[in-house]
């Protein structure tokens, strides 16, 4: 069993749209073997054309704009890739998949830096002190100088770096990137299918010269040099306490530079860690089965309306066919048809162990964060939900269907779609979501797989705060005194709607003892 954990990395790879996430996700699962050539897997980017209009996004991609998850062998290692939803409109859902891996490789433009959302997903990352390895992309384009790169990144993402592998020049220039773990040269030919060959070269001597031309030559020993003098030795503790990034250069595109990243990566990225229960922390090594539902998706098939449930194992075996406890319903279930999934196929599995993702057929039972065991009493903690950027209130648009529309919302809200608050003083119900995309897509799937019809209403907020405090009595004269702008989330927590960054302030200023949390988990 040991055996099995420690083969494994369950990592998501992370990028701002464009960066190259769905290319590197390629080249990796070439190495896999999953495909046999380039440009076989589908970016889940949405065209950027159509970046409101939902109906064409359900026809390029089917429902699920969202995760997903892809797995392969690697020499020993197993290796599973969450796929995060390249649209930032699904930010949520990118959210919560990083609460189901071990690790995470950040994908950065080379010639653009650190972008938005990066900075976004490095936060997460930082909260939760996910190990990251950076990936600068695209270095077969003229890209920004690699000193200032790697500042950039320490100052934008707060986090140490260590260059593992440094580039040669960029764009038109470009000549390869120097290993320095390995000390090997790695010349640049471009080609979507052919990996590139490594030579040893000994930097002191003239063959490096010879490789790339006296000038370069020199300038690559100076930054050698001052590289070393720079940064300290590479530290794998701290790497995975989640404080060193090691940094690789390359062209995913080009398939240059990856398979560095990713033989330094299985060597280096955490097996399955520990996971936080409320009860207790959960180790994989443990022999009894528990896991946690981060993610569900909608079939892509519109006709059958059934869902996938993504569970993460967190300890023990997984066996299909075997009852297990739903702690939430404290109903034992049993799976017949869990499935594993490689690159665009889908298999049923018999067994999965801690580390592992498999998808289980959901007809409307679980919900984003629920736990299975063997019978213990176990509650994963870290799912939280962060305060939405936009803010609307439904309406029932056919009052003959008032049960359908009800019962959409609340599924639709355990999948994790948006977040639903109810207003206190007029019982209305708000969804609060990060982008319109997903106002659309609650919309088109009410009328779709409820048959129920709904309408918006403009709510202009500026935030949804989690409330709380040790003073009951300044609690009460809060909520008193705001009571038009309070509302319940569906755990029936106490939620302030703040409606501009002023009216927080202020009353930051007159309520000292009440706490204002921007995420649901405190
Ligand atoms: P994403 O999933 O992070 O959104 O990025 P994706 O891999 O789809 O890459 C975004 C664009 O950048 C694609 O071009 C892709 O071909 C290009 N790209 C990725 N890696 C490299 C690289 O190393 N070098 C260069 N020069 N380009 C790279 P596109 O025009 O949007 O799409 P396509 O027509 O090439 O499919």
């Amino acid at each position: 069993m040991n055996q099995e954990i420690e083969r494994r990395r369950t990592f998501a790879i992370i990028a701002h749209p464009d960066a190259g996430k769905t290319s590197l996700t390629e080249k990796l699962l070439l190495f896999g073997g999953q495909i046999q050539v380039a440009g076989a897997v589908k970016s889940n980017k949405i065209k950027k054309t159509a970046t409101s209009d939902w109906m064409d996004i359900e026809k390029q991609r089917g429902i699920s704009v969202t995760t997903s998850v892809m797995e392969f062998d690697y020499h020993d290692y197993k290796i599973n890739i969450l796929d995060t939803p390249g649209h930032q409109d699904f930010a949520e859902d990118t959210f919560r998949t990083l609460t189901a891996v071990d690790s995470v490789i950040i994908v950065v433009d080379g010639a653009k830096g650190v972008e938005t959302q990066t900075r976004k997903l490095m936060e997460v990352c930082r909260m939760r002190n996910t190990p990251v390895i950076i990936f600068i992309n695209k270095m077969d384009r003229e890209a920004k100088d690699p000193f200032d790169l790697l500042d950039e990144m320490e100052e934008e993402l707060a986090i140490n770096v260590r260059p593992l592998t440094w580039p040669i020049e960029s764009g038109p220039r470009f000549k390869g990137v120097y290993n320095l773990y390995e000390k090997k040269l790695n010349l640049f030919q471009p080609s979507k299918q052919v990996v590139t060959e490594k030579v040893e070269v000994d930097i002191h001597t003239e063959d490096l010269d010879n490789h790339i031309g006296s000038p370069l030559a020199q300038k690559l020993r100076d930054e050698l040099e001052l590289i070393d003098g720079v940064y300290p030795e590479f530290d794998v503790q701290a790497y995975k306490r989640g404080e060193l990034a090691p940094v690789f250069f390359g062209s995913a595109l080009n398939n240059f530079g990856v398979q560095e990243l990713l033989d330094c990566f299985v060597e280096i990225a955490p097996s399955p860690q520990p996971v936080e229960a409320v009860e207790r922390e959960v180790t994989p090594d443990e022999p009894k089965f528990t896991g946690f539902v981060f993610k569900i998706t909608a079939n892509i098939d519109p006709n059958h309306r059934s869902c996938v449930a993504f569970c993460k194992v967190c300890s023990g075996k997984f066996t299909r066919n075997t009852p297990y406890l739903h702690v939430r319903h404290n109903k034992t279930m049993r799976f017949s048809s869990p499935t594993q999934f490689m690159a665009q196929r889908k298999t049923t599995v018999d067994e999965a162990w801690a580390g592992d993702i498999i998808g289980l057929p959901d007809n409307g039972v679980f919900k984003i964060g629920d736990t299975l065991t063997e019978g213990e009493n176990l509650h994963f903690k870290g799912l939280p939900s962060f305060s939405p950027e936009m803010f609307k209130y439904i309406e029932n648009a056919d009052p003959m269907k008032t049960k359908q529309l009800n019962k959409g919302i609340d599924q639709l809200m355990d999948e994790g779609v948006a977040q639903l608050f109810v207003n206190q003083f007029n019982g209305r119900k708000i969804i609060g979501t990060v982008g319109q995309l997903q106002f659309e897509v609650i919309q088109y799937r009410l009328e779709n797989e409820y048959n129920a019809k709904c309408r918006w209403e403009p709510l202009s907020l500026y935030k949804a705060c989690w409330i709380e405090s040790e003073d009951p009595e300044e609690l009460e004269a809060f909520k008193k005194r705001k009571f038009q702008y309070m509302a319940k989330d569906r755990d029936g927590r106490d939620v302030f709607l703040a409606d501009s960054g002023y009216v927080l302030q202020m009353a930051q200023i007159d309520f000292k003892n009440i706490k204002f949390h921007f995420t649901s988990e405190f």
